[in-house]
């Protein structure tokens, strides 16, 4: 077992700054993820942990092994990192069998015969593939491919776990099964992992904590429900679930309210946040979490109907009050054309900008 840390890691190609400054702590056991958008810098640092790039400054430990420090340009070789991967793809050898692929990480490791052939089997055994290991990968299903390459991750009992988008590949049910179970043998072995996916709603599935990037950044660390009933900015709002925003003015900000006027002049009651400094702001709240109620009254809007779609377990609204346009939800159809809302307070998060703003 082995907590990670990264210490003010950052990563450049170049001009290019992949990877910005990054500070996580990832403890013994834990399921961190990785998640952001294409490009954001999530398998760079990855690839950093595993010693496959060159960061360019910062530190990377392992329990109180250091295997990067920018400053003494130390680096410890990836053989020497003893840390599983499985990569965005599976990249199983195609001319060696199930069983063959497996042996080879054993074999650089100067195992004998008889304790890789244990190993093997332990580690076919609990991605359920032992049946399987006189194939070859071509043989195989791409959800069975990808057990395998995590199998040979496993094999040699590794104390960290790096897994890029190791799901990819399979369709959505399939996927869906394999996160539990992945996480499931997670678990049992108690090994700590960290996870890449672009995939939010596998994010929050599987988690212990996310670390959402953006463009090289941390933008935000914490639990799944932190990230999502909180979010540190409206990068986070917008990415991680959606979120209506909508424009205001801070009229007045106190310790834990403030009062806020909308476009349409429309004024509410949220909880505190920081205002641009103009006082401008945005209003985020999800479309599930706006209340249809019967009348006028705090927090509440008229909104005319404009479009209806049933997405099977809710209906989603175009909804327009004067200039504002935003989504809701409700668990059964709406058969009005206009109707009175109202966004809670609790559940409104107030930003100085839109995502993308800055
Ligand atoms: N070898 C390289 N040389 C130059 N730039 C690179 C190199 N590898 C990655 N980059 C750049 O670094 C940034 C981060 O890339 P990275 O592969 O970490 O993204 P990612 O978050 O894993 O995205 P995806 O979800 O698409 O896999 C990108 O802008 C990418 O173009
Ligand atoms: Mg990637």
């Amino acid at each position: 077992m082995a907590d990670l840390v990264l210490q003010n890691l950052t990563i450049k190609y170049g001009a290019v700054t992949a990877v910005d400054n990054l500070n996580i702590h990832v403890a013994s056991g834990e399921f961190l993820t990785l998640l952001g958008p294409s490009g954001c810098g999530k398998s760079t640092s990855l690839f950093a942990v595993a010693g496959l790039n060159h960061a360019t400054s910062g530190t990377i430990r392992v329990g109180d092994r250091v295997l990067f420090d920018g400053n003494e340009r130390n680096t410890v070789p990836p053989e020497k990192r003893n840390i599983g991967l499985v990569f965005q793809s599976y990249a199983l050898w195609p001319h060696k069998t199930v069983a063959e692929n497996l042996a080879f990480p054993l074999v650089l490791r100067k195992l004998g015969r008889a304790e890789r052939d244990e190993r093997i089997k332990e580690a076919l055994g609990l991605v359920e593939m032992l049946p399987y290991a006189e194939r070859y990968p071509f043989e195989l299903s791409g959800g069975q491919q990808q057990r395998v390459a995590l199998a040979r991750a496993l094999v040699y009992r590794p104390p960290l776990l790096l897994l890029d988008e190791p799901l990819s590949n399979l369709d959505a049910k399939l996927r869906e099964r394999a996160r539990v179970w992945l996480r499931e043998l997670q678990e049992r072995l108690n090994v700590t992992t960290i996870y890449v996916t672009h995939d939010q709603a596998e994010a929050l599935a599987v988690s212990d904590r996310i670390a959402v990037m953006s463009m090289g950044r941390m933008r935000q660390l914490g639990t799944p429900r932190d990230i999502y009933e909180r979010p540190a900015d409206s990068f986070v709002a917008d990415f991680i679930g959606s979120s209506n925003f909508f424009d205001g003015t801070m009229i007045e900000s106190g310790t834990d309210q403030a009062r806020i006027r909308l476009a349409d002049g429309t004024e509410i009651t949220t909880p505190s946040g920081p205002s641009a400094k103009d006082g401008s702001v945005v209003v985020a709240i999800r479309p599930e979490k706006i209340e249809v109620v019967g009348q006028a009254g705090a927090n509440t809007l008229k909104v005319a109907i404009e479009q209806r779609t049933y997405l099977g377990s809710v209906w989603q609204y175009a909804v327009r009050t004067g200039s504002i346009d935003f989504r809701m939800q409700t668990p059964s159809e709406l058969k009005e054309d206009t109707v009175f809302v109202r966004l809670p307070k609790e559940h409104c998060a107030v930003f100085p900008d839109k995502p993308g703003a800055k």
